[in-house]
């Protein structure tokens, strides 16, 4: 059956104390309506409708980034999650299929969970997905009668009885389209919030003969980010479950807790990622590549073998080939180091390409930008550039050529050429002996002045 999903996001997130619209806060570099549109497509839905409020030019700008056939549902005014999913009615009218509400706010929800939903469609209409809470709080409460669902408490509106329900609501919900858009015309806001809770739809489904079950999940999935600290909660708990994937898929993870993932972070078997590695978003690893301490990668990919670090940074655009060494302290944006090639220690290199076999002196850089504009360096396969070389771009170093330590760069090196480019060397006997002599001289005649 056809799909559609509805995202709650209209909210303004007031405990985030944020200038930014809650849900395009980051967690594991995504912003966490992307994390929760990433599980509601997971089902492959027809139509996907983000409502949106507080900051909906921000919202809309990125839902359009993810998917342009992605529409955005303006909710003016904050009214209820009841008030919030008619929203998206307009844009779903005539639409005959399930639809699936979640909320922009909570990014962990796992599409194994929401599966599961789908399948408890076959035994309900109405399909609620609850939790075991550690401390129930101010979660609705879920009535239930066996495996039926009868109502939804709000803690504010509960009873002292009703408060001890353990069992709550994660406000995900999944009923057949039109029928959720009638349970939610009769919705009113007499309660003590004066909302319009979408959580009233249950009784009101019963009312009408209709049928509601919950699928249960962990309290951990159903987390909702209201403030930096449920932000940094919710961080923890996809990294912990982004490291236990890692280590099942076959990578190495010397010390997974300080260990950092991005959402989309691609990682093959055999990898070894040694203690205090961060990956940004946009990073591929392969197969028997090794990550050495306290490396920083972002949008890059790395190919087998390849050793990176210890303290490397890899900027986007770095594209490390088979067997090729990144050392300590190098930095690479927006180049490709080839095959088999070193560039192992306090170097930078930025716009350029580096050929199979090649090796980078320590200290290397390419003078990558003259203040305004960004110039190419291309070093052949197997050259070997010397020690602090100055290659300043636009410039081509030819295949197996050389230069001289100390040398900057500014005219292209044939193949095969040697180039220097630096000072003669100068040397003057005995000197250094009388240079130092006069210099205690003149530092003990200033000692007996002060004296
Ligand atoms: C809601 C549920 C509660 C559940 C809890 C789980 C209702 C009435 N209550 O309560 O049973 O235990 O979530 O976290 O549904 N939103 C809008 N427009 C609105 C109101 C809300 O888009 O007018 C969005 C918010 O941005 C947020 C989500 O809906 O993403 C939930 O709203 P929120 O006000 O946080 O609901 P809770 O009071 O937490
Ligand atoms: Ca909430």
């Amino acid at each position: 059956m056809a799909l559609s999903l509805i995202v709650l996001a209209a909210g303004l997130g007031t405990r985030m104390k944020s200038e930014k619209p809650k849900v395009l806060h980051e967690l594991a570099g995504a912003p966490l309506l992307a994390h929760a549109l990433a599980a509601g497509r997971a089902l492959e839905p027809a139509r996907v409708v983000v409502v949106a409020g507080h900051g909906a030019e921000a919202v809309r700008a990125l839902a359009q980034e993810i998917d342009p056939a992605i529409e955005v549902a303006v909710q003016e005014q904050q009214l209820g999650t009841a008030h919030a999913v008619a929203q998206a009615r307009p844009l779903l009218e005539g639409f005959a299929g399930d639809a699936l509400v979640l909320y922009g706010d909570t990014p962990l929800v796992r599409p194994e969970t929401l599966e599961a939903m789908r399948a408890a469609r076959g035994r309900a209409d109405l399909v609620v997905l609850g939790f075991e809470a550690a401390e129930p709080g101010r979660y609705g409460r879920l009535v239930v009668e066996g495996d039926a669902l009868e109502r939804i408490v709000e803690a504010k509106d509960a009873s002292p009885e009703e408060l001890r329900i353990t069992l709550c609501n994660s406000g995900v919900v999944m009923a057949d389209a039109p029928t959720l858009f009638s349970l939610i015309e009769e919705v009113g806001n007499d309660n003590a919030a004066g909302e319009y809770y979408l959580t009233d739809i249950v009784a009101i489904a019963r009312a009408r003969g209709l049928t509601a079950t919950v699928v249960r999940c962990d309290e951990e999935e159903t987390l909702g980010v209201n403030s930096r600290a449920e932000l940094a909660r919710a961080e923890a708990v996809f990294q912990r479950r982004r490291r236990a994937e890692a280590l099942e898929d076959g990578v190495t993870l010397v010390a997974p807790e300080t260990v950092f993932f991005s959402f989309d972070t691609v990682i093959g078997r055999d990898v070894v990622v040694e203690p205090n590695v961060v990956f940004g978003p946009g990073v591929t690893v392969e197969t028997g590549a090794q990550i050495r301490a306290f490396s920083h990668l972002e949008g890059c990919h790395v190919s087998d073998g390849a050793v990176i670090g210890p303290f490397a940074r890899l900027r986007p655009g770095a594209e490390i080939g088979e067997g090729a060494k990144v050392g300590n302290f190098v930095e690479v944006k927006a180049a490709e180091i080839g095959p088999g090639a070193k560039v192992n220690h306090l170097s930078y290199i930025g716009d350029a390409a580096v050929g199979e076999a090649a090796n980078i002196g320590a200290g290397t850089i390419t003078c990558n930008y003259d203040g305004v504009m960004k110039h190419r360096t291309e070093i052949g396969a197997r050259a070997f550039i010397g020690s602090d070389t100055m290659l300043v771009a636009p410039v081509k170093v030819g295949a197996e050529a050389m230069t001289a330590s100390g040398s900057v760069i500014t005219e292209d090196v044939p193949e095969g050429a040697l180039a220097i480019a630096r000072a003669r060397q100068e040397v003057k006997p005995g000197l250094a002996r009388r240079l130092m002599a006069r210099l205690r001289q003149i530092k003990a005649r200033k000692a007996e002045q002060e004296g």
